[in-house]
């Protein structure tokens, strides 16, 4: 792999690329390094010339634009956004731990980052083209090919148009102060923060103004929630939920399920929301949610990104399951048990997050 990743990253697939780091090396930094930083592609990373390079604006606009890297860069004003990025299927394993979801990656809560990125906000180009009336949408598409069904689907999603134009969705071109790299999105791609990862379109290479969501492939058909009972025989496609803002989460990082641990341990997790929404609480039990501790939180100030949370439990010696759940602002918060959420695609797995130890 000739990718700046770190030895452990946990590779899931080669080609296309899909990887995340080992979950007790996620929770030492609240800038995600590079080489810790997961990674999720459905095809091959595409070469851009960044010479060549042009972002196509269209569709319903008063101006199509296209816009050369050079003028991003240099005619467009610069934002930088603290962001957690967040896959879908993040903690898909927990669902296949319940039932098989075959043909997807089996991420385990890795899937998961938080870096600083800097680039154009996106309502700076709306701006200039023009929005015209009864548009609704911004769709993005990326330059990679992705083959499905024998046709090259590409990689595309939708953000409505009111989030497009929102401060904090940004064109970006850099993560932590240096040009993207090429597996995350070289040389542009949105970051939309508090929506699921698969919005954050890489090596974007158009946007199209429209008064419907993306036709695409990940929009239209994939990234779709369905009840626990739908299968793949049975979806109708037309009417999942497409997926957008990300829901309350939260993962114990350490200890480890399988643990060895002495009676008093340290506790500790990383939380999120999505559209916004800040974490409000984070809950800790032993005893099967019948008493919860309340975890301190030693990161929760940036609002598009993660929050960082530890306690200490007093713990009898035999087995223990080690509990975490979390409230948003919006006291939204987790389901007890996976098998109420589960769906066929294994997508947005937030059941309580358990971690089995043994105490010594
Ligand atoms: N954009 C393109 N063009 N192709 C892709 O496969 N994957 C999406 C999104 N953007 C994808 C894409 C998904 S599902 C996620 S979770 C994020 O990119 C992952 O971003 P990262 O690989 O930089 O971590």
């Amino acid at each position: 792999m000739s990718l700046s990743k770190s030895p452990d990253f946990i590779v899931h697939s080669a080609d296309p690329l899909n990887g995340e780091p080992p979950l007790e090396t996620l929770r030492e930094n609240f800038i995600t390094p590079r080489e810790l930083f997961y990674v999720r592609n459905h095809g091959p990373i595409p070469d851009i010339d960044p010479q060549a390079f042009r972002l196509v604006v269209n569709g319903m606009v008063e101006r199509e634009l296209e816009l050369s890297l050079d003028t991003l860069l240099n005619d467009f004003p610069k934002r930088t956004v603290m962001a957690t990025l967040q896959c879908a299927g993040n903690r898909r394993d927990g669902l296949i731990a319940h039932a098989p979801i075959p043909g997807e990656v089996a991420w385990e809560a890795g899937a998961i980052g938080n870096a600083f990125w800097s680039g154009v906000p996106l309502k700076e180009i709306l701006n200039v083209a023009g929005a015209r009336l009864g548009a609704q949408y911004a769709a993005f598409m990326g330059a990679d090919e992705v083959i499905r069904h024998d046709e090259n689907v590409g990689f595309g999603g939708s953000i409505p148009l009111e989030k497009a134009l929102s401060s904090e969705v940004l064109l970006a071109y850099e993560m932590d102060g240096k040009p993207l790299e090429p597996v995350h999105g070289f040389p542009l791609r949105v970051i939309a923060p508090g929506y699921i990862g698969a919005r954050s379109v890489k090596w974007l290479a158009q946007i199209t103004v429209q008064a419907f969501s993306s036709k695409n492939y990940f929009q239209a058909h994939a990234y779709q929630l369905f009840s626990p009972q739908t299968t793949a025989e049975t979806a109708d496609w037309n009417a999942g939920l497409q997926l957008g803002e990300l829901g309350v989460n939260c993962v114990i990082t350490s200890p480890r399920e399988g643990a060895q641990v002495l009676g008093e341990v340290q506790v500790e997790g990383y939380a999120i929301s999505g559209g916004g929404r800040k974490i409000a609480r984070v809950d800790v039990s032993s005893d099967n949610g019948a008493t919860w501790a309340t975890a301190n939180v030693t990161r929760g100030d940036q609002l598009w990104a993660w929050t960082f949370w530890q306690t200490r439990l007093h713990l009898e010696s035999g087995e223990t399951e080690i509990i975490a759940r979390a409230f948003d602002t919006a006291s939204n918060t987790q389901p007890e048990d996976v098998r109420h959420i589960w769906n066929f695609k294994g997508y947005m797995n937030n059941a309580w997050h358990r971690a089995r130890v043994k105490v010594a």
